[in-house]
């Protein structure tokens, strides 16, 4: 059985690409329709309630481009809205989840730490999903909401100091702490990962929600059929504002060029 319509993936603007490009590293035959809210990111320093609203316009869309699947790719939304959304005609899987499985499989001392944006690390949904699995677990969670601007600038390489700086600062208590398992709980913070696994030191384990998102879909598909068959592979990307901006970020991250395939969707019509 095979099903060649896309899977949907959204997130409040750049980041979630971190996650198509795992997704097309670990299923290359699929096509995505990619929605970035560029026109009100972020979402991590919202309230609950916006949250819930964007991430339901948002999938609204989604829903209305015929897909067959939707990923989440954002961390807030995984963890604020996501455990409320329900009754969807297709699955829905966000970041959290898969992370929290992968951080208890890889932790040797079973102190795990968390970082996202602080809407996330409020939400305790790191934490109970972790704790459900491994309740004997000790989390250590930090907000670093400092370190999505700076992805949002590209200050993102290895000696750019201003994200060292950042990172030291934040994680400072997370290694005092011994965590040997930090899950980097928001779409932006894997573009950090060089930095951030050099603050914490070789002994730890960096978890990637894109990478393990990426996998525990793939498997979905393969559970209820949905794989696609690879004929009619195309990627669609939308997002509510800049569009420019977007196409040369995702060049980047991406590793090829999407302005044919990108278009701007107006917030109007979520
Ligand atoms: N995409 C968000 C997340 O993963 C980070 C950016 C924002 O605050 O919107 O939590």
């Amino acid at each position: 059985m095979s099903d060649n319509r896309p899977i949907g993936v959204f997130d409040s603007g750049l980041g979630g690409l971190t996650v198509v490009r795992e997704m097309q590293k670990a299923m290359p035959d699929e096509s995505i329709v990619y929605f970035g809210d560029t026109g009100r990111v972020p979402y991590g320093t919202k309230s609950r309630d916006t949250i819930k609203l964007y991430a339901k316009q948002d999938i609204e869309f989604l829903l209305k481009n015929n897909v067959k699947a939707i990923v989440a790719a954002c961390g807030t939304v995984s963890s604020v809205a996501l455990p409320e959304i329900t009754a969807l005609p297709v699955p829905i899987e966000g970041v959290v989840v898969p992370s929290a499985i992968a951080a208890v499989r890889k932790t040797r001392n079973g102190k795990i730490g968390v970082i996202g944006t602080s809407a996330t690390i409020n939400s305790g949904a790191y934490r109970s999903e972790i704790k459900a699995r491994m309740p004997e677990a000790e989390i250590f969670e930090t907000a670093c909401p400092l370190f999505v601007p700076i992805v949002e600038a590209g200050w993102i390489n290895r000696d750019d100091e201003i994200a060292i700086l950042t990172a030291k600062r934040y994680l400072a208590p997370l290694k005092e702490k011994g965590v040997d398992t930090l899950i980097l709980g928001c779409t932006h913070f894997p573009l950090l990962s060089d930095i951030i696994g050099d603050v914490m030191g070789e002994g730890v384990t960096l978890i990637d929600t894109g990478y393990e998102a990426a996998h525990y879909v793939l498997d979905m598909l393969d559970k209820k059929g949905l794989k696609s068959d690879g004929t009619q592979s195309k990627n669609q990307f939308f997002v509510s504002d800049r569009v420019d901006d977007f196409s040369s970020m995702a060049s980047i991250l991406l590793g090829k060029d999407i302005s044919d395939a990108l278009r701007k969707a107006s917030v109007d019509t979520l």
